[in-house]
């Protein structure tokens, strides 16, 4: 079998002198939706900073697209195709919700324009003369994965999208990952709401105290409520 599109081995990362992740593994698929669940603090973000170079890892490694790239900076890794749409959503306040996706426009060309954003996210289209920084949660949250789509990922990491929006927007931002699966964009998907990610998700892992813990299908995990609060604890399967 060909190598993972992502694929993650061994990952400790530290803040200062503080160890977080321990020996994190995964790997995600090309075109395969991979749910990283786990409580708040369970160091799902640190782990996606680790993979894109925000945070870069003490010891481990990060394959993607058949390269080593372990401690690449960021910059680099975004431009292999690697897109994030970073948790809380942000964004430069004092631009426009246009001169924002302008700004993370970055030339390599695909499907996805400024234009067909525009046209998918209706919402987004309307509020183009407006500064991001007036933009509701729901709206950021819209921008923040328009953003993400101009770059044109072959990989997507999304943090959080679902946090603190209302159903109706959460709808919306889950109608386009689902679009983007079915393009076939390989999406790593961290979420606190468990049953919401594994209905897209083809995979999960659940991580506790910088481990993962728990690594599967999503089907059997979404039909084991049980082993879901164990995992997870109790307020995971709600929704
Ligand atoms: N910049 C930071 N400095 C120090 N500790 C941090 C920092 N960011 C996160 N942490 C700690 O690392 C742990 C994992 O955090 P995080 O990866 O954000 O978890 P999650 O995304 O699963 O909620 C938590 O204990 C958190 O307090
Ligand atoms: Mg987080």
């Amino acid at each position: 079998m060909s190598e993972p599109l992502l694929s993650v081995e061994g990952l400790y990362t530290n803040y200062g002198k503080i160890q977080i992740l321990r020996d994190v593994s995964l790997t995600v698929g090309a075109g395969e939706v991979v749910a990283l669940l786990g409580l708040n603090g369970a160091g799902k973000t640190t782990t996606m900073r680790s993979i894109i170079g925000l945070t870069p890892p003490r010891a481990g490694r990060v394959r993607y697209g058949g390269r080593d790239i372990t401690r690449w900076p960021a910059y680099k890794v975004a431009r292999l195709g690697v897109g994030y749409v970073p948790e809380g959503r942000r964004m430069f306040r004092d631009l426009t919700t246009l001169e924002n996706l302008q700004l993370a426009e970055n030339g390599r060309g695909g499907a996805w324009t400024i234009a067909r954003v525009l046209e998918q996210l209706p919402k987004l289209g309307e509020l183009r003369g407006r500064k991001s920084g007036r933009l509701s949660g729901g709206e950021q949250e819209m921008l923040s994965i328009g953003r993400a789509l101009v770059s044109n990922p072959t990989l997507l990491l999304v943090d959080e999208p679902s946090q603190g929006l209302a159903p109706l927007i959460v709808e919306d931002v889950y109608r386009i990952l689902r679009e983007l699966k079915a393009t076939g964009v390989a999406i790593l998907l961290v979420e606190q709401n468990a049953l919401l990610a594994l209905h897209i998700a083809d995979r999960a892992y659940v991580m506790d105290s910088g481990r993962i813990v728990h690594g599967g299908p999503a089907a059997e995990l979404a039909a084991d409520r049980n082993r879901i609060r164990t995992l997870m604890g109790l307020d995971a399967a709600v929704g």
